[in-house]
Formats: structure tokens, sequence, C-alpha cells
């Protein structure tokens, strides 16, 4: 049997971890829809045209680093592109509707992929809390950043991300939100899986 758990929420909201953690909870297997989007800028980044990259993405292009300021970047503005977001869509939905379970995160999962998910949710956190722990994140890794240029990033990709027309980021109508500006780590972790044991229940 499937069943598909959707979280979405702006930049460095923590939906990774939460995401990580919720899957390993319940058993479900997880997809970062975000790496699929930062492979396509990558490609871009080494001179590929975005459409033809995206309908031609391999595994392999999710190999090696993609978590650096720069393929974030990149990553949103072509996910601009409809046709970009097009080609990731069938791969999406056949992850989500996988046997045994799946955890998708990204920014349009419960709204555009699997509105039909019987569980969404929303992570989200103030600007300046995301930017704090993406800065600790990229520092930890080696990355020279400063906390103001990390900050920049995030508040960019937020408004690009949030005023694209396709596939805005935005909560889904039935989506639960959760902000995690004042949170920890295992306190939001438990509020996602109290929020989906809900939804469990219910189905
Ligand atoms: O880790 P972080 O939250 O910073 O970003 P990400 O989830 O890896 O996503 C990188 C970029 O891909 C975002 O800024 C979005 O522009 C794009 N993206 C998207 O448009 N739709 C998704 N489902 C996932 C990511």
């Amino acid at each position: 049997m499937s069943f598909t758990v959707a979280i979405d929420g702006p930049a460095a909201a923590g939906k990774g971890t939460v995401s990580k953690a919720v899957a390993a909870h319940f058993g479900f297997a997880h997809l970062d829809t975000g790496l699929l989007y930062r492979a396509v800028g990558r490609r871009v980044l080494e001179g590929a045209a975005p459409v033809a990259a995206a309908r031609a993405l391999r595994a392999e292009d999710l190999e090696g680093e993609l978590r650096t300021p720069e393929v974030a970047q990149e990553a949103s503005r072509v996910a601009v592109i409809p046709e970009v977001r097009a080609a990731l869509v069938d791969f999406q939905r056949a992850f989500a509707t996988r046997a045994g379970g799946a955890v998708l995160d990204g920014r349009d999962i419960g709204t555009v992929i699997c509105p039909e998910a019987p569980a969404k949710l929303f992570v989200t956190a103030s600007p300046e809390v995301r930017a704090e722990r993406r800065y600790l994140e990229l520092t930890a890794k080696g990355l020279e950043v400063t906390r103001e240029e990390v900050l920049a990033d995030v508040k960019e990709r937020d408004a690009r991300d949030s005023e694209r027309a396709t596939a805005p980021l935005k909560p889904a109508g039935d989506a639960v939100v959760i902000d995690t500006s004042e949170m920890s780590i295992d306190e939001a972790v438990a509020a996602a899986i109290a929020a989906i044991e809900e939804k469990r229940g219910e189905g």
C-alpha cells in the first residue's frame, strides 16, 4: 500500500532533517526533490541548456556536491522554467506512489506533485533562523561564506520561489504548518510525526 507524505517549505527550513527522520520513523522511502533541481542547476553551470538537462537527468547527476550556494541559486533559476518542472513530474509521482510509503520534500509537493497526499506539512522558520542554520551547515563543510551572504541567498531564493508563475512556493490549503523557529530538531520531528499520525488515523 502507498502512503504519501508531502513536506514543503522555504529554503533551509529544516525540511530535509524532518523528512529523513519522519521517513525513518515510519519506514518510508525519502526523496529530496530539491536535489533534482540542484542537479539540473549544476548541469547548467557546466554549460548545458536547462530544459535539455532536465529531460536528460540521470541518477549519476545526483552524485557529488550539490549543496553549495551557487548550485542552489542556479537551481531556483531553472525551477522557474515550466518545461524544466514538467520534465521532473513523472519521476516524482512514481516515487510518491511506491509501495511501502514515501516522503517527498520540496516546494510544490502538496500543491502540484501530490495534491492527493493524505499528509501534507509546510515546515517553515524565520529567514534569520533559517540563514543561521544554513550558515552553520555550510561552514561545517568547510565552505567559506558569511552570515550576510547566506541570508541574502535564502531571501533571494524565497522571493523567486514564491513569486514564480508555475508551482510557486505556498502551503497547500490542507497543509499543517510547522514553524520551527523556536523548536529543537527533536521537537520539530515530534510535531511532524504527530501531524502525520493524525492523518494516518483518518485514512
Ligand atoms: O535545501 P534548500 O531548502 O535550501 O533548497 P532545496 O530544497 O535543495 O531546493 C533548491 C531550489 O530548488 C529551491 O530554491 C527551488 O527553487 C527549487 N525547488 C523547486 O522549485 N521545487 C521543488 N519541489 C524543490 C526545489
